[in-house]
């Protein structure tokens, strides 16, 4: 156990020795440091995020590290470098931008890896290695933690998002990094705060992943709001766009859950039409029905007042009324 415990301190050191090795690269290459200036990040947030650059070439970071007297084993078991079926090895990152992740104490556990042009994958990650279990974290959290007094979090889907909203001074964010949020990271968010916000891309994938994500934070039993950026866009274009003030508002605007999943039941439906307004009736009743009485009374309403159809109709649709049921189906 204690052969274990160095194992993984010696793991975690490896990952500060690349971060670092990342780092002093970009001294050497100002093309990338004016990708990173032309994405509006400054030397200060270079610092403060760690961000480097992987070299183009097959094993300088292999070199580098067991210059450093880290055996191939180990730097392959912590997916720094990758074995080919030949038994090559060779650097997983390879020129490509460098954001370390961070664990909650700020011990560096992984690396994302972009690409400075259009080809794919636009991201490469570390792998799951001994000390790095991706659904278990969330990026950015220890600068949260450190940074922030809000009670509130803001989940982003990337890197970007999160060091952009950091840059403009909003500090209570952290990043689910792509994939769907897990139960874990749920947890971790609600032990953190008292209320998330979601505000990922508004894109399709992020849409979808917003969907699932508020089921799983709603079901830790947080509460959670949908900040709607406008579409095409995610929070890191939208701030550099339209500025740290316009966020705020957006922040005041976002959509309580219930609010979001009626919202939703619109899709694909025409409400100026018959038809369109009774299938949209029926999915908010759907939604409606698990709510307590206040707040179905107050949806109702609403709802009633989005459509036309009387609140006694939704009503009695909501107590499973087969005769309303019916009745709207004509
Ligand atoms: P996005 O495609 O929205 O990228 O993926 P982004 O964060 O906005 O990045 P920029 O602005 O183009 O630089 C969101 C997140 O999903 C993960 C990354 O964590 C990324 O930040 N992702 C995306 C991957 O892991 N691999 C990919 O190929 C793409
Ligand atoms: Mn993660
Ligand atoms: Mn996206
Ligand atoms: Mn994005
Ligand atoms: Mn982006």
């Amino acid at each position: 156990n204690r052969k274990k415990n160095e194992k993984l301190e010696m793991y975690f050191k490896m990952h500060v020795d690349a971060a670092r090795f990342f780092f002093r690269n970009l001294k050497d290459y100002k093309e990338i440091r004016d990708y990173f200036y032309k994405r509006g990040i400054t030397d200060q947030t270079i610092r403060s995020f760690g961000l480097g650059f992987a070299l183009n070439s097959w094993d300088s970071l292999l070199k580098y590290l067991k210059s450093m007297n880290y055996k191939e084993d180990d730097i392959v078991r912590c997916g720094l470098a990758t074995k080919n079926e030949k038994g090559k090895v060779y650097d997983r990152f390879r020129n490509r931008i460098i954001f370390p992740v961070f664990d909650v104490r700020g011990r560096v556990i992984a690396f994302g890896a972009r690409v400075m042009d259009d080809s794919k994958p636009k991201y490469l990650n570390s792998p799951e290695t001994p000390i790095y279990n991706k659904g278990t974290h969330l990026y950015g959290l220890n600068f949260a933690r450190k940074n922030s007094k809000e009670k509130s979090l803001i989940i982003v889907e990337g890197y970007m998002d999160c060091i952009s909203l950091n840059q403009a001074g909003v500090k209570n964010v952290v990043a689910s990094l792509g994939t769907a949020l897990t139960k874990m990271q749920a947890r971790l968010l609600k032990r953190n705060s008292e209320e998330v916000y979601i505000s990922y891309d508004a894109d399709n994938a992020g849409q979808a992943a917003t969907v699932r994500g508020l089921d799983i934070l709603s079901a830790e039993g947080i509460d959670v709001k949908v900040v709607q950026i406008p579409k095409g866009k995610d929070p890191d274009d939208y701030i550099r766009a339209e500025g740290v003030e316009k966020f705020h508002e957006l922040l005041s605007h976002a959509l309580p859950l219930i609010d979001y999943k009626i919202l939703k039941a619109k899709d694909g439906l025409n409400i100026g039409e018959d038809q369109g307004r009774i299938h949209y009736a029926k999915r908010v009743v759907s939604i409606l029905n698990n709510l307590d009485p206040i707040e179905k009374d107050v949806y109702v309403q609403k709802v009633s007042e989005d459509t036309g159809i009387s609140e006694s109709a939704l009503m009695s649709l909501m107590k499973g009324d087969e005769e309303a049921v019916r009745i709207m189906d004509t």
